[in-house]
């Protein structure tokens, strides 16, 4: 049975998705999961299951700072207890309240606290660049259900080398496969370890998604990828072009944002959004705009997905995920790296064993 990090931030959904009464449904780490906005603007999240016959409350009412159950009316607080019982003397018992998850609203983006411990608002990875009022926003706030254990997707992002095969001709072709890979591994401030994988190619032509953004008429340049990784599955990807030779800066930037969230053991939640800075101002044109929201979108969802939900029937078929073992290449290095250190966070939550001495 897969264990998942519990002590910590996921993304529960895009903040701007829920509007001031309403109420929204997420499973996530297969606990069904209550989100809503209150008529102050705040936000709260609590279990999805009424204590009194059990129906989901995110088919209820939001009224004021309350969720109503459509079935039978209780209504419960923000912070799961029970606080209107309609009927007979109006009694409430503590068996009525419910489990109320902290929630943060931050970077455009609702993030749910899913463990017992206290939470850790500053351990919120840095996702500034999907600010509201931050520069060049050049695709959607998206997110699409994959049915897939979210790790094999933080497997598809820690390995780019991808592109060039499963996304050739529209992120990347075969001119892109000898890039110079790098892996750095470093501690946060706030002591979340970071993988930054970066892979450089010099004097190449872009694939065609990044020549729509930079505008260079398929000329060559230099190309630099950097996804970088927080567990448990935070994913930046910054990317861009630039003249062959020129820095960084002077060319096109864009950051990719990829967030995952499990729903269960072979589901997840994937947000993506991209951020164009860097001296290349944003496409201008609507219609451009619109072509990369929907070619990004596109290599997602009938480019990976359909891989990794493959790669996952694979792992069912021979009965999960510790039944077989992958051949691992020289592209593994940066996921298998990954996967160590979530599983190292996951062991250390778990509570000691006793040991009984006879
Ligand atoms: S099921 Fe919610 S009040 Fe009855
Ligand atoms: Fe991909």
């Amino acid at each position: 049975m897969m264990s998942f990090l519990r002590n910590t931030w996921y993304v529960a959904m895009w903040a701007t998705d829920l509007e001031i009464g309403q109420v929204v449904q997420r499973t996530i780490l297969g606990e069904p999961i209550a989100i809503y906005r209150k008529s102050d603007g705040t936000v709260a999240a609590i279990t999805d299951q009424c204590a009194h016959r059990f129906a989901p409350l995110s088919q209820g009412t939001v009224c004021g700072d309350r969720l109503q159950c459509p079935y039978h009316g209780l209504q419960y607080g923000p912070d799961g207890s029970c606080e209107v019982n309609p009927h007979g003397n109006g009694r409430i018992t503590p068996q009525l309240h419910l489990r109320a998850y902290p929630l943060v609203e931050r970077h455009t983006l609702l993030w749910i606290w899913m463990g017992d411990a206290e939470p850790a608002p500053a351990t919120i990875p840095d996702f500034a660049h999907l600010d509201e009022d931050a520069p060049g926003i050049v695709s959607k706030r998206d997110w699409m259900v994959i049915d897939v254990d979210y790790r094999l997707m933080a497997d598809n992002l820690l390995d780019l080398s991808h592109v060039n095969f499963l996304h050739d001709g529209l992120l990347g072709h075969d001119g892109l496969i000898d890039a110079e890979v790098e892996i750095d591994e470093r501690i946060e401030p706030s002591g979340i370890t970071t993988l930054a994988i970066t892979r450089t190619c010099r004097d190449v032509t872009p694939p065609y998604l990044f020549d729509l953004m930079y505008r260079n008429d398929a000329a060559p340049v230099d190309m630099w990828a950097e996804m970088r990784w927080n567990a448990p599955g935070y994913l930046r990807n910054h990317a861009g072009v630039t003249q062959p030779g020129a820095a960084r800066e002077d060319g096109m930037i864009v950051i990719g944002s990829h967030l995952l969230t499990p729903i269960n053991e072979r589901q997840m939640m994937y947000h993506i959004a991209a951020v164009q800075l860097g001296a290349v101002a944003p496409v201008a044109d609507d219609e451009v705009a619109e072509t990369l929201s929907h070619l990004r979108r596109f290599a997602f969802e009938e480019q990976d997905r359909p891989m990794v939900e493959a790669q996952q029937r694979a792992y069912d078929r021979a009965g999960g995920a510790d039944a077989i073992k992958p051949v691992m290449l020289s592209i593994d290095r940066a996921p298998l790296r990954a996967r160590q250190i979530l599983n190292e966070l996951i062991t250390a939550e778990r509570p000691a064993v006793p040991v009984s001495v006879g």
